[in-house]
């Protein structure tokens, strides 16, 4: 069974290794930190016999050989960045529950048929360049050398490539795509950042679709003056334009959808930022969520719609540009039966289930049978320094990561 004191050395040491910032962790990709935990979990692999490497894009890669050299891969891991002021689970427990179940396979002197291979990947969050999934796209091939030029990070403005030469990367994608690989599965654990198997006392989550996920970014402009000598009805107030298109996207998606698409608007700037000025510009996020594409479709509408009568409302301008789209996506079935299975053979409690989150996984379900682990989030809290997984529920999913791989490797090959 999975060592539960391994899997929690290495979360705690992992949480340590953060930006210094007020709270919790924060491990933005290509940064000074991120090479830290990369280095860490790489020592950790290669003590454990597994061979590893690291491509272009960053990502990270451990193999613990097979019997049969030639087999196809079977793939398990998650991410290595974290969102600002994030917890110790999201991402890193994928990655450290696929090594855990690594380690096990090592000990258990039954080497499996296909090599095995645990991944960290780079990028997933979204948080420096306003792009998500960065390390995915990259190996799965959608994304390739004009990615690289065509986005900044939003805080220091170097865009993708230079941040990846500053990190001490060629700048380049060479290598990095593995459409063409033959790969048994790709099997990701990840906390379930929902409150649902905690409520209903249930181990684990054998995830069917992973939500469609829209990213707005949104800029309205005004104009500056006094706040106390223009008149109510004479302003061009961007601040009001924006909380009144985001309290009409939200009201919209709770009116309409509720409990079956989100829309949250996470990020606000207001400038020029003075308590006695009104602002002549405000830039924001719309983050839409839903397994439903027509829905996603309906609320990016709404919002163009509405966008347009805010202008005239409030007398403001408005862009909205579309910043990352990716479509519901349905993950492997026949992939999904092997975690069932093993969490029969176990004896642990599981519910089948949607993911509100994204996640590698839905990349790489393009090119790969892939499934998802979800295993329980204390509270349903995340992106947030107190999110917690009782470490005797991130043992199991080791377990079930490790039957699956079992389960995996006696199938033949197609
Ligand atoms: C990743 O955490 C996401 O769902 O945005
Ligand atoms: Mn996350
Ligand atoms: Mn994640």
């Amino acid at each position: 069974m999975a060592n539960q004191e391994r899997i929690l050395q290495d979360i705690e040491v992992l949480r340590r290794i953060t930006e210094p910032c007020a709270c919790g962790t924060q491990r933005p990709s290509y940064t000074p930190e991120y090479r830290r935990a990369v280095d860490y979990v790489k020592g950790r692999m290669e003590e454990f016999g597994l061979k590893t490497r690291e491509d272009n894009a960053g990502n990270l890669y451990g193999v613990l050989a097979g019997s049969q050299e030639d087999a196809p891969k079977i793939l398990s891991g998650s991410h290595l960045d974290s969102v600002k002021c994030s917890g110790a689970y999201d991402g890193i427990a994928g990655v450290l529950c696929a090594l855990e179940a690594a380690r096990m396979v090592a000990e258990s002197g039954r080497p499996l048929r296909h090599p095995l291979e645990v991944m960290g990947t780079i990028g997933e969050e979204g948080t420096r360049f306003g792009q998500a999934l960065i390390g995915s796209q990259l190996v799965e091939g959608s994304w390739g050398e004009a990615q690289l030029d065509a986005f900044r990070g939003l805080e220091d403005g170097l865009t993708l490539r230079e941040a990846m030469q500053a990190y001490g990367l060629p700048g380049s994608t060479k290598g990095v795509c593995r459409r063409n690989e033959q790969v048994k599965a790709f099997v990701e654990l990840h906390d379930e950042q929902g409150p649902i198997l905690e409520n209903e006392g249930v181990s684990i989550g054998v995830v069917e679709n992973i939500v469609a996920i829209s990213w707005m970014h949104i800029k309205v402009k005004g104009l500056a003056s006094h706040p106390g000598t223009i008149p109510m009805s004479m302003r061009h107030d961007a601040c009001v334009g924006a909380c009144k298109l985001i309290c009409a996207a939200t009201d919209y998606a709770r009116e309409h959808y509720d409990g079956e698409a989100t829309v949250t608007a996470g990020k606000l700037e207001v400038f020029p930022g003075n308590t006695n000025c009104i602002p002549s510009q405000c830039k924001f996020t719309i983050d839409i969520r839903t397994c439903n594409g027509d829905y996603r479709d309906d609320l990016v509408r709404f919002i163009q719609e509405k966008k347009a009568r805010v202008e005239e409302e409030c007398r403001v301008s408005i862009e909205v540009c579309e910043g990352m789209r990716q479509s519901p996506t349905a993950l492997n079935p026949k992939v999904q039966q092997c975690i069932e299975e093993a969490c029969k053979k176990l004896g642990y409690s599981w519910r089948r289930m949607n993911s509100g989150a994204g996640h590698d996984a839905m990349i790489f379900a393009r090119i790969w049978p892939a499934a998802m682990v979800f295993v329980q989030s204390h509270n349903g809290l995340t992106h947030h320094p107190d999110e917690y997984v009782p470490p005797k529920e991130l043992a199991k999913g080791a377990d079930v990561l490790y039957e699956t791989f079992r389960l995996l490797d006696a199938q033949p090959d197609e």
